[in-house]
Protein backbone atom coordinates (compact mmCIF):
# COMPACT_ATOMS: atom_id res chain seq x y z
CA UNK A 1 0.00 0.00 0.00
CA UNK A 2 1.61 3.39 -0.82
CA UNK A 3 -0.13 6.46 -0.01
CA UNK A 4 1.41 10.15 -0.39
CA UNK A 5 1.01 13.51 -2.57
CA UNK A 6 -1.19 12.84 -6.17
CA UNK A 7 -1.18 16.32 -6.94
CA UNK A 8 0.87 18.95 -6.05
CA UNK A 9 0.08 22.97 -7.04
CA UNK A 10 0.70 26.62 -5.78
CA UNK A 11 -1.06 30.25 -6.14
CA UNK A 12 0.36 33.02 -5.84
CA UNK A 13 -1.35 36.80 -6.06
CA UNK A 14 -0.42 38.94 -9.27
CA UNK A 15 1.59 41.62 -7.19
CA UNK A 16 5.03 41.66 -5.74
CA UNK A 17 7.81 44.47 -5.11
CA UNK A 18 11.18 44.02 -6.01
CA UNK A 19 13.48 43.65 -2.71
CA UNK A 20 16.27 46.07 -3.92
CA UNK A 21 13.85 48.87 -4.46
CA UNK A 22 12.19 47.97 -1.16
CA UNK A 23 15.75 48.01 0.55
CA UNK A 24 16.43 51.12 -1.03
CA UNK A 25 13.15 52.80 0.03
CA UNK A 26 14.00 51.58 4.09
CA UNK A 27 17.61 53.47 3.88
CA UNK A 28 18.92 49.20 3.67
CA UNK A 29 21.77 48.10 1.44
CA UNK A 30 20.23 46.23 -1.35
CA UNK A 31 22.72 43.27 -0.71
CA UNK A 32 21.09 42.35 3.35
CA UNK A 33 17.58 41.99 1.37
CA UNK A 34 19.42 40.03 -2.03
CA UNK A 35 22.32 38.12 -0.32
CA UNK A 36 21.64 38.33 2.96
CA UNK A 37 18.38 37.68 3.48
CA UNK A 38 18.59 35.99 0.05
CA UNK A 39 15.17 37.49 -1.60
CA UNK A 40 14.60 38.94 -4.59
CA UNK A 41 11.14 39.77 -4.99
CA UNK A 42 8.29 39.60 -2.99
CA UNK A 43 4.25 39.11 -3.41
CA UNK A 44 1.78 41.41 -2.32
CA UNK A 45 -1.38 40.01 -1.51
CA UNK A 46 -4.36 42.35 -3.19
CA UNK A 47 -7.52 42.92 -0.39
CA UNK A 48 -9.33 40.62 -2.82
CA UNK A 49 -7.12 37.59 -1.89
CA UNK A 50 -6.90 36.18 0.92
CA UNK A 51 -6.31 33.07 2.82
CA UNK A 52 -9.64 31.39 1.22
CA UNK A 53 -9.23 32.57 -2.13
CA UNK A 54 -5.45 31.66 -2.91
CA UNK A 55 -6.58 27.99 -0.89
CA UNK A 56 -9.48 27.66 -3.84
CA UNK A 57 -7.40 29.32 -6.25
CA UNK A 58 -4.25 27.06 -6.07
CA UNK A 59 -6.52 23.80 -5.65
CA UNK A 60 -8.99 24.31 -8.47
CA UNK A 61 -6.80 23.84 -11.50
CA UNK A 62 -5.45 20.46 -9.85
CA UNK A 63 -9.32 18.74 -8.82
CA UNK A 64 -11.44 16.91 -11.26
CA UNK A 65 -15.10 16.00 -11.41
CA UNK A 66 -14.21 12.86 -10.27
CA UNK A 67 -11.73 13.90 -7.43
CA UNK A 68 -14.93 16.59 -6.30
CA UNK A 69 -16.83 13.24 -4.96
CA UNK A 70 -13.76 10.93 -4.11
CA UNK A 71 -12.42 13.99 -1.44
CA UNK A 72 -13.71 13.19 2.33
CA UNK A 73 -11.67 15.55 4.31
CA UNK A 74 -10.40 18.99 3.25
CA UNK A 75 -7.56 20.51 5.97
CA UNK A 76 -6.79 23.64 5.73
CA UNK A 77 -3.54 24.96 7.29
CA UNK A 78 -2.85 28.90 8.31
CA UNK A 79 -1.58 31.44 10.67
CA UNK A 80 -3.36 33.53 9.06
CA UNK A 81 -7.08 32.73 9.79
CA UNK A 82 -10.16 35.09 9.30
CA UNK A 83 -12.52 33.89 11.66
CA UNK A 84 -11.32 32.32 15.35
CA UNK A 85 -14.24 29.98 15.32
CA UNK A 86 -15.41 29.03 11.07
CA UNK A 87 -12.66 27.20 9.39
CA UNK A 88 -11.63 28.49 5.68
CA UNK A 89 -11.85 24.66 5.09
CA UNK A 90 -15.50 25.37 4.59
CA UNK A 91 -15.43 28.09 2.18
CA UNK A 92 -12.95 26.54 0.05
CA UNK A 93 -15.11 23.48 0.63
CA UNK A 94 -18.04 24.83 -1.26
CA UNK A 95 -15.98 27.13 -3.63
CA UNK A 96 -14.89 23.81 -4.85
CA UNK A 97 -17.87 22.35 -4.76
CA UNK A 98 -17.10 18.78 -3.18
CA UNK A 99 -19.21 16.77 -2.24
CA UNK A 100 -20.62 17.30 1.25
CA UNK A 101 -20.31 14.31 3.18
CA UNK A 102 -16.99 15.88 4.13
CA UNK A 103 -15.02 17.03 7.35
CA UNK A 104 -13.72 20.35 6.84
CA UNK A 105 -11.42 21.79 9.39
CA UNK A 106 -8.83 24.03 10.21
CA UNK A 107 -5.15 23.50 11.49
CA UNK A 108 -2.61 25.92 13.55
CA UNK A 109 0.70 25.34 14.90
CA UNK A 110 2.67 28.70 12.82
CA UNK A 111 4.13 27.80 9.56
CA UNK A 112 4.05 23.95 10.73
CA UNK A 113 0.41 22.85 10.53
CA UNK A 114 0.19 21.47 6.76
CA UNK A 115 2.86 18.81 8.01
CA UNK A 116 0.52 17.28 10.46
CA UNK A 117 -2.62 18.09 8.01
CA UNK A 118 -0.62 15.63 5.58
CA UNK A 119 0.21 13.30 8.05
CA UNK A 120 -3.12 13.36 9.53
CA UNK A 121 -4.49 12.44 5.95
CA UNK A 122 -2.07 9.98 5.18
CA UNK A 123 -3.44 7.91 8.27
CA UNK A 124 -6.87 8.70 8.12
CA UNK A 125 -6.90 7.11 4.10
CA UNK A 126 -5.29 3.80 5.36
CA UNK A 127 -8.61 2.14 5.70
CA UNK A 128 -10.24 3.64 2.35
CA UNK A 129 -8.48 3.25 -0.37
CA UNK A 130 -10.86 5.27 -2.39
CA UNK A 131 -11.08 8.13 -0.54
CA UNK A 132 -9.07 11.68 -1.05
CA UNK A 133 -7.57 14.20 1.19
CA UNK A 134 -7.32 18.02 0.09
CA UNK A 135 -4.80 19.75 2.18
CA UNK A 136 -4.18 23.33 1.50
CA UNK A 137 -1.60 25.65 2.99
CA UNK A 138 -2.75 28.99 2.75
CA UNK A 139 -1.55 32.38 4.34
CA UNK A 140 -0.64 36.26 4.45
CA UNK A 141 2.44 36.65 5.74
CA UNK A 142 2.78 40.12 7.32
CA UNK A 143 4.68 41.95 9.93
CA UNK A 144 4.16 45.63 9.17
CA UNK A 145 5.50 48.52 7.32
CA UNK A 146 8.72 49.14 8.44
CA UNK A 147 9.16 46.40 10.65
CA UNK A 148 11.96 44.11 11.60
CA UNK A 149 10.22 41.00 9.36
CA UNK A 150 8.80 43.26 6.29
CA UNK A 151 11.71 41.84 4.21
CA UNK A 152 10.24 38.70 5.32
CA UNK A 153 6.33 39.07 3.85
CA UNK A 154 5.05 37.49 1.29
CA UNK A 155 1.52 35.76 0.55
CA UNK A 156 0.32 32.35 -1.18
CA UNK A 157 -1.15 28.94 -1.07
CA UNK A 158 0.05 25.35 -2.02
CA UNK A 159 -3.26 22.49 -2.33
CA UNK A 160 -2.20 19.13 -2.33
CA UNK A 161 -4.41 15.96 -2.79
CA UNK A 162 -3.39 12.94 -1.06
CA UNK A 163 -4.23 9.90 -1.91
CA UNK A 164 -3.34 6.02 -2.18
CA UNK A 165 -1.07 5.32 -5.52
CA UNK A 166 0.15 9.00 -5.73
CA UNK A 167 1.33 10.46 -8.93
CA UNK A 168 4.21 12.79 -7.35
CA UNK A 169 5.63 11.41 -4.06
CA UNK A 170 4.80 8.17 -1.18
CA UNK A 171 5.03 9.38 2.03
CA UNK A 172 7.16 7.36 4.67
CA UNK A 173 5.83 6.53 8.55
CA UNK A 174 9.18 7.62 9.55
CA UNK A 175 8.85 11.13 10.62
CA UNK A 176 10.23 12.46 13.70
CA UNK A 177 8.72 15.24 15.39
CA UNK A 178 10.53 18.01 17.99
CA UNK A 179 8.55 20.40 20.36
CA UNK A 180 10.14 23.04 22.18
CA UNK A 181 8.47 26.06 24.51
CA UNK A 182 10.27 29.17 22.82
CA UNK A 183 8.70 32.77 22.48
CA UNK A 184 10.40 33.24 19.36
CA UNK A 185 7.66 34.43 16.95
CA UNK A 186 4.18 34.55 17.83
CA UNK A 187 0.28 36.67 17.37
CA UNK A 188 -1.62 37.00 20.41
CA UNK A 189 -5.14 36.98 19.69
CA UNK A 190 -6.80 40.16 18.47
CA UNK A 191 -2.99 41.71 16.86
CA UNK A 192 -2.92 41.71 13.30
CA UNK A 193 0.60 41.17 13.10
CA UNK A 194 2.96 38.56 15.24
CA UNK A 195 5.66 39.52 17.77
CA UNK A 196 9.18 38.14 16.86
CA UNK A 197 12.42 38.01 18.30
CA UNK A 198 14.32 38.11 14.77
CA UNK A 199 17.51 36.51 16.40
CA UNK A 200 15.82 33.54 18.60
CA UNK A 201 13.49 32.46 15.55
CA UNK A 202 16.62 31.78 13.35
CA UNK A 203 18.28 30.00 16.47
CA UNK A 204 15.27 27.82 17.09
CA UNK A 205 14.74 26.77 13.68
CA UNK A 206 18.23 25.46 13.24
CA UNK A 207 17.88 24.22 16.72
CA UNK A 208 14.92 22.20 16.20
CA UNK A 209 15.83 21.01 12.42
CA UNK A 210 19.70 19.55 14.29
CA UNK A 211 17.39 17.94 16.74
CA UNK A 212 14.83 16.50 14.25
CA UNK A 213 17.14 15.37 11.94
CA UNK A 214 20.13 13.77 14.45
CA UNK A 215 16.65 11.55 15.97
CA UNK A 216 15.65 10.57 12.68
CA UNK A 217 19.15 9.62 11.60
CA UNK A 218 19.67 7.59 15.13
CA UNK A 219 16.20 6.10 15.18
CA UNK A 220 16.45 4.82 11.44
CA UNK A 221 20.21 4.33 10.84
CA UNK A 222 19.85 7.20 8.21
CA UNK A 223 22.85 9.37 6.68
CA UNK A 224 23.11 12.44 4.73
CA UNK A 225 24.19 10.01 1.78
CA UNK A 226 20.43 8.61 2.06
CA UNK A 227 18.92 11.77 -0.09
CA UNK A 228 18.60 12.79 -3.22
CA UNK A 229 17.60 16.45 -1.82
CA UNK A 230 16.52 18.08 1.42
CA UNK A 231 13.56 20.28 1.50
CA UNK A 232 13.31 22.88 4.32
CA UNK A 233 10.63 25.19 5.67
CA UNK A 234 11.87 28.31 3.50
CA UNK A 235 10.77 32.00 5.63
CA UNK A 236 13.71 33.27 3.45
CA UNK A 237 16.13 31.59 1.14
CA UNK A 238 18.74 31.85 3.52
CA UNK A 239 17.42 30.43 6.64
CA UNK A 240 17.24 26.61 4.93
CA UNK A 241 20.55 27.07 3.29
CA UNK A 242 22.20 28.00 7.57
CA UNK A 243 20.23 24.57 9.03
CA UNK A 244 21.75 22.69 6.11
CA UNK A 245 25.07 24.07 6.58
CA UNK A 246 24.62 23.35 10.25
CA UNK A 247 24.64 19.63 9.59
CA UNK A 248 26.78 19.38 6.09
CA UNK A 249 30.34 20.08 7.21
CA UNK A 250 31.71 17.31 8.67
CA UNK A 251 29.35 14.93 8.62
CA UNK A 252 29.12 14.29 4.55
CA UNK A 253 30.93 13.38 1.93
CA UNK A 254 32.36 16.17 -0.62
CA UNK A 255 29.68 14.37 -3.45
CA UNK A 256 26.81 14.59 -0.36
CA UNK A 257 27.98 17.92 0.19
CA UNK A 258 27.52 18.92 -3.54
CA UNK A 259 24.29 17.81 -3.72
CA UNK A 260 22.49 18.84 -0.99
CA UNK A 261 24.38 22.07 -1.75
CA UNK A 262 22.79 22.38 -5.61
CA UNK A 263 19.61 20.69 -4.78
CA UNK A 264 18.66 23.78 -2.25
CA UNK A 265 19.31 25.99 -5.14
CA UNK A 266 16.56 24.46 -6.85
CA UNK A 267 14.16 23.86 -4.02
CA UNK A 268 14.46 27.77 -3.00
CA UNK A 269 14.46 29.04 -7.00
CA UNK A 270 10.70 30.05 -6.28
CA UNK A 271 10.76 30.98 -3.04
CA UNK A 272 13.27 33.39 -3.55
CA UNK A 273 10.63 35.40 -6.33
CA UNK A 274 7.70 35.01 -3.50
CA UNK A 275 9.02 35.25 0.10
CA UNK A 276 7.46 33.33 2.91
CA UNK A 277 4.70 31.87 2.70
CA UNK A 278 4.40 30.39 6.20
CA UNK A 279 2.49 26.95 6.41
CA UNK A 280 3.07 26.38 2.58
CA UNK A 281 6.53 27.52 1.78
CA UNK A 282 8.08 24.02 2.32
CA UNK A 283 5.34 22.62 -0.37
CA UNK A 284 6.88 25.71 -2.60
CA UNK A 285 9.74 24.69 -2.30
CA UNK A 286 8.86 20.97 -2.89
CA UNK A 287 7.38 22.46 -5.84
CA UNK A 288 10.20 24.43 -6.64
CA UNK A 289 12.81 21.03 -5.98
CA UNK A 290 10.52 18.94 -8.28
CA UNK A 291 10.44 21.24 -11.62
CA UNK A 292 13.79 22.79 -11.71
CA UNK A 293 16.18 19.88 -10.60
CA UNK A 294 17.16 16.73 -12.02
CA UNK A 295 15.72 14.20 -10.13
CA UNK A 296 14.66 10.51 -11.03
CA UNK A 297 11.82 8.20 -9.82
CA UNK A 298 12.87 6.56 -6.60
CA UNK A 299 14.70 9.14 -5.44
CA UNK A 300 14.41 9.42 -1.42
CA UNK A 301 13.85 13.46 -0.54
CA UNK A 302 14.16 14.73 3.33
CA UNK A 303 11.81 17.04 4.30
CA UNK A 304 12.18 19.72 6.99
CA UNK A 305 8.98 21.50 8.08
CA UNK A 306 9.45 24.40 11.51
CA UNK A 307 6.68 26.23 12.89
CA UNK A 308 7.90 28.58 16.01
CA UNK A 309 6.40 28.26 19.47
CA UNK A 310 7.97 25.44 18.52
CA UNK A 311 7.48 22.44 16.29
CA UNK A 312 9.55 21.12 13.68
CA UNK A 313 9.50 17.76 11.91
CA UNK A 314 11.38 15.70 9.55
CA UNK A 315 9.98 13.48 7.31
CA UNK A 316 10.83 11.34 4.09
CA UNK A 317 8.78 10.89 1.09
CA UNK A 318 9.88 8.87 -2.25
CA UNK A 319 9.38 10.28 -5.91
CA UNK A 320 6.43 8.13 -8.05
CA UNK A 321 7.33 7.07 -11.50
CA UNK A 322 6.61 10.01 -13.98
CA UNK A 323 6.09 12.13 -11.31
CA UNK A 324 6.89 15.10 -13.49
CA UNK A 325 4.23 14.38 -15.36
CA UNK A 326 1.90 15.30 -13.14
CA UNK A 327 3.30 18.92 -12.21
CA UNK A 328 2.55 21.64 -14.10
CA UNK A 329 6.04 23.41 -14.92
CA UNK A 330 4.70 25.67 -17.63
CA UNK A 331 1.33 27.15 -15.66
CA UNK A 332 3.68 27.68 -12.41
CA UNK A 333 6.67 29.61 -14.44
CA UNK A 334 3.90 31.43 -16.11
CA UNK A 335 2.12 32.51 -12.92
CA UNK A 336 5.72 34.00 -11.54
CA UNK A 337 6.65 35.67 -14.68
CA UNK A 338 3.58 37.33 -15.58
CA UNK A 339 2.93 39.10 -12.21
CA UNK A 340 2.70 43.06 -11.88
CA UNK A 341 5.84 44.97 -10.04
CA UNK A 342 4.64 47.34 -7.53
CA UNK A 343 6.33 50.21 -6.30
CA UNK A 344 7.09 50.88 -3.08
CA UNK A 345 4.52 53.21 -2.68
CA UNK A 346 1.82 51.25 -4.37
CA UNK A 347 2.34 47.64 -2.32
CA UNK A 348 2.29 50.69 1.18
CA UNK A 349 -1.07 51.65 -0.57
CA UNK A 350 -2.07 47.75 -1.27
CA UNK A 351 -0.65 47.00 2.53
CA UNK A 352 -3.02 49.04 4.37
CA UNK A 353 -6.32 48.38 2.47
CA UNK A 354 -5.89 44.87 2.58
CA UNK A 355 -5.11 45.38 6.68
CA UNK A 356 -8.39 48.10 6.42
CA UNK A 357 -10.74 45.79 3.69
CA UNK A 358 -10.80 48.56 1.88
CA UNK A 359 -11.83 47.46 -1.74
CA UNK A 360 -10.55 48.68 -5.14
CA UNK A 361 -11.31 46.28 -7.85
CA UNK A 362 -10.80 47.79 -10.91
CA UNK A 363 -7.15 48.03 -9.47
CA UNK A 364 -6.78 45.32 -8.22
CA UNK A 365 -8.65 42.92 -10.80
CA UNK A 366 -6.92 43.99 -13.98
CA UNK A 367 -4.42 41.51 -14.08
CA UNK A 368 -6.10 38.48 -12.33
CA UNK A 369 -6.71 35.53 -14.77
CA UNK A 370 -10.05 34.49 -15.64
CA UNK A 371 -11.57 32.35 -13.81
CA UNK A 372 -9.79 32.98 -10.44
CA UNK A 373 -11.67 33.22 -7.12
CA UNK A 374 -11.21 36.60 -5.64
CA UNK A 375 -13.14 37.89 -1.98
CA UNK A 376 -15.57 40.24 -3.39
CA UNK A 377 -16.60 41.92 -0.28
CA UNK A 378 -17.52 41.70 3.39
CA UNK A 379 -20.45 42.90 4.50
CA UNK A 380 -21.95 42.15 8.16
CA UNK A 381 -18.61 40.52 8.76
CA UNK A 382 -19.51 37.56 6.20
CA UNK A 383 -17.23 37.36 3.14
CA UNK A 384 -18.55 36.79 -0.29
CA UNK A 385 -16.40 35.42 -2.83
CA UNK A 386 -16.64 35.92 -6.84
CA UNK A 387 -14.53 34.64 -10.15
CA UNK A 388 -13.03 36.67 -12.24
CA UNK A 389 -15.50 37.21 -15.16
N1 LIG B 1 25.37 42.40 2.30
C1 LIG B 1 25.22 41.07 2.50
N2 LIG B 1 24.68 40.55 3.64
C2 LIG B 1 24.29 41.41 4.60
C3 LIG B 1 24.43 42.81 4.44
C4 LIG B 1 24.99 43.30 3.23
N3 LIG B 1 25.14 44.61 3.00
N4 LIG B 1 23.94 43.40 5.55
C5 LIG B 1 23.52 42.41 6.38
N5 LIG B 1 23.74 41.21 5.81
C6 LIG B 1 23.41 39.87 6.32
C7 LIG B 1 23.71 39.70 7.78
O1 LIG B 1 25.06 39.40 8.02
C8 LIG B 1 22.78 38.53 8.11
O2 LIG B 1 23.34 37.33 7.68
P1 LIG B 1 23.69 36.18 8.75
O3 LIG B 1 22.39 35.83 9.41
O4 LIG B 1 24.23 35.09 7.89
O5 LIG B 1 24.65 36.78 9.69
C9 LIG B 1 21.57 38.79 7.21
O6 LIG B 1 22.01 39.70 6.22
C10 LIG B 1 20.40 39.39 7.97
O7 LIG B 1 20.90 40.43 8.74
P2 LIG B 1 20.36 40.70 10.22
O8 LIG B 1 21.17 41.77 10.83
O9 LIG B 1 20.20 39.41 10.96
O10 LIG B 1 18.92 41.25 9.82
P3 LIG B 1 17.72 41.71 10.70
O11 LIG B 1 18.14 42.04 12.09
O12 LIG B 1 17.06 42.76 9.90
O13 LIG B 1 16.79 40.38 10.81
C11 LIG B 1 15.33 38.62 10.12
C12 LIG B 1 16.51 39.51 9.74
C13 LIG B 1 15.17 37.58 9.06
C14 LIG B 1 15.62 37.92 11.47
C15 LIG B 1 14.07 39.49 10.25
O14 LIG B 1 13.71 39.97 8.98
C16 LIG B 1 12.89 38.77 10.89
O15 LIG B 1 12.69 38.83 12.10
N6 LIG B 1 12.05 38.06 10.06
C17 LIG B 1 10.88 37.34 10.55
C18 LIG B 1 11.22 36.10 11.35
C19 LIG B 1 11.75 34.96 10.53
O16 LIG B 1 11.55 34.86 9.34
N7 LIG B 1 12.44 34.03 11.22
C20 LIG B 1 12.97 32.84 10.56
C21 LIG B 1 12.78 31.59 11.32
S1 LIG B 1 11.07 31.08 11.33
Amino acid sequence: MTIGIDQLNFYIPNFYVDMAELAKARDVDPNKFLIGIGQTEMAVSPVSQDIVSMGANAAQPIITEQDKKNITMVIVATESAIDSAKASAVQIHHLLGIQPFARCLEMKEACYAATPAIQMAKDYLVPRPNEKVLVIASDTARYGLNSGGEPTQGAGAVAMVISHNPRIAELHDDSVAFTEDVYDFWRPSGEIYPLVDGKLSKDAYIHSFQESWNEYAKRYHKSLSDFAALCFHVPFTKMGQKALDSILTDTASEDTQARLNDSYKSATDYNRYVGNIYTGSLYLSLISLLENHDLNAGDHIGLFSYGSGSVGEFYTATLSDGFKDALDVEAHQAMLKNRKALSVEEYETFFKRFDNLEFDHDRELEVEPKGNFYLKEVSDNIRYYDTVK
